[in-house]
């Protein structure tokens, strides 16, 4: 059905392998331990699998008509460009010069051979890891920040604003809009603003206003603080505030970190490297690992390989949740609002209930109630296969992760290192060569008190929520009839 995607072979916009480690098949003795790519092999399109796909999932739903989203409704927050790409059925769309600019600052980024690590578990499975924690930010999500920030500007837009848990988009953002000269407004979880100070401080760097959500800027914050001055604020609260100023403001355009189909095209730059590395590696994975909060590693690094599996060759593809929040393996496919207040379009995709809160797990961006569109109807479709894993074995692979490779990862990474930790000790089981890929999204540099709770034993498994997540998908059947 379609052709190989981001290989070296028939495809015009990205170019051929011309890596400077590995190359010409020495990565198959298993010496190297890094396949890196020279700035020239930087992909100069970004793969849009809706172009492949056979089932796509339905348009965004007006939340109060249910009635297919208008483009000019969505243009009140969101420029013309990034619309086009939600929708577009293209398979490639060219990454502007800018954008790619910037890309060179920490792109092409390098996949690493686990050499240390297969060691340690004793298992003759290969695994290999792409490291996106080399941006400035040090996660994958500035490969969105800095195309969303570039498409606003064009369109003459001064300001954006977004909502921030734990920091690593809203630094993303923040780093993104410093780049092109745009002021940026993050609103930011009040209980990780008070507790968690230095990714805010990392935002003030980049020039960023930092806002405690819920606040008395917005009638959703007002409503709120109305309620409860103490409120700790929430992911849900801080969208509708973002939303809010964005759509009453000329000037000023609202920037998602995840979860929409252009923030998933955008980081499919990780997927295209990625095929050209494992190239000079001299391999093809069995399985792509990645965790999944809203869906944006994940996608990024599995679409463009998930290409090849459209095309009949044999991969499985892995995301990794955590059981507190089960969306993938536990939620239902259905329409439910991405924020709260209900201010956002209605998204087809696992969902389990908008106002579902999930317990204060460390990987603060795996705490979301929804998941990409795209990804939702792949897992339904069976093409990706969906997983979920405990906090204290997460952290217990974060750590073995950091004694053998040294990297301390994102707690959120942490649960795709888990994934492939368990897929090498089957292959150890089973006695068999797997060739493992997964997606090393981000460091762990600004969640050292998650590895202080961990260490100091005060970390637990939560059990999966069950009647929390009845009780929120109940609710969301009875907004449905109504
Ligand atoms: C390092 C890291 N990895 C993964 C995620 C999850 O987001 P997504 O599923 O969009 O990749 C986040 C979200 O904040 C993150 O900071």
């Amino acid at each position: 059905m379609v052709r190989s995607v981001g290989s070296s072979a028939g495809v015009g916009q990205n170019g051929g392998v011309g890596g400077n480690s590995g190359a010409g098949g020495s990565g198959r003795d298993g010496k190297y331990t890094k396949f890196l790519l020279e700035e020239k092999d930087l992909p100069r399109a970004w793969y849009n699998i809706q172009a492949d796909m056979s089932r796509l999932p339905g348009p965004p739903l007006h939340p109060v008509t249910r009635e297919p989203m208008k483009p000019e409704e969505l243009a009140r927050i969101f420029p013309v460009t990034l619309l086009e790409q939600e929708m577009s059925r293209e398979r490639w769309i060219p990454i502007p010069e800018e954008v790619l600019d910037i890309y060179r600052l920490w792109r092409p980024s390098p996949l690493y051979r686990a050499h240390r690590l297969e060691k340690a578990l004793g298992t003759p499975a290969h695994i290999y890891y792409k490291w996106e924690g080399v941006s400035p930010a040090g996660s994958h999500k500035p490969n969105t920040a800095v195309a969303q920030a570039y498409y606003n500007k064009q369109a003459g837009i001064r300001r954006l604003t977004t909502e921030t848990g734990a920091g690593q988009w809203g630094s993303a953002l923040a780093l993104a809009t410093s780049f092109f000269g745009m002021e940026c407004r993050v609103y930011m979880v009040k209980v990780s603003y008070e507790q968690k100070p230095y990714r805010r401080l990392l935002m003030q760097a980049w020039g960023a206003e930092v806002i405690p959500s819920p606040s008395p800027l917005t009638e959703a914050g007002r409503r709120i603080l109305a309620e409860n001055p103490e409120s700790p604020g929430s992911l849900g609260v801080a969208i509708s505030e973002a939303v809010e100023e964005a759509a009453s403001r000329a000037d000023t355009n609202y920037s998602l970190g995840s979860v929409l189909n252009h923030v998933l095209l955008h980081q499919t730059v990780i997927g295209l490297e990625a095929k050209k590395q494992m190239e000079l590696a001299g391999e093809y994975p069995d399985v792509v690992i990645g965790c999944v909060g809203g869906g944006s590693n994940f996608g990024g690094l599995a679409f463009p390989f998930l290409a090849d599996k459209f095309a009949g060759r044999e991969l499985r593809a892995v995301a990794v949740e955590p059981s507190s929040c089960p969306t993938l393996t536990k939620g239902r496919f259905t329409y439910d609002l991405a924020d709260v207040a209900g201010l956002t379009p209605m998204l087809q995709m696992y969902t389990l209930g908008h106002d579902f809160m999930p317990p204060a797990i460390h990987a603060g961006g795996l705490r979301y109630h929804g998941d990409s569109p795209l990804i939702s109807v792949l897992v339904r479709d069976g093409l990706i296969e969906a997983r979920a894993v405990d906090q204290l074995p997460t952290f217990e692979a974060a750590v073995t992760f950091a004694r053998t490779e040294g990297f301390l990862p994102a707690p959120e990474s942490a649960h795709a290192i888990r994934a492939a930790i368990d897929e090498a000790l089957a292959a150890k089981e089973a006695g068999e060569k797997r060739v493992i890929l997964f997606g090393f999204s981000g460091h762990g540099h600004f969640d050292l008190s998650a590895y202080e709770a961990y260490f100091a034993g005060r970390l637990q498994n939560y059990s999966y929520p069950e009647e929390m997540i009845a009780a929120s998908l109940a609710r969301l059947e009875a907004m449905a009839g109504k």
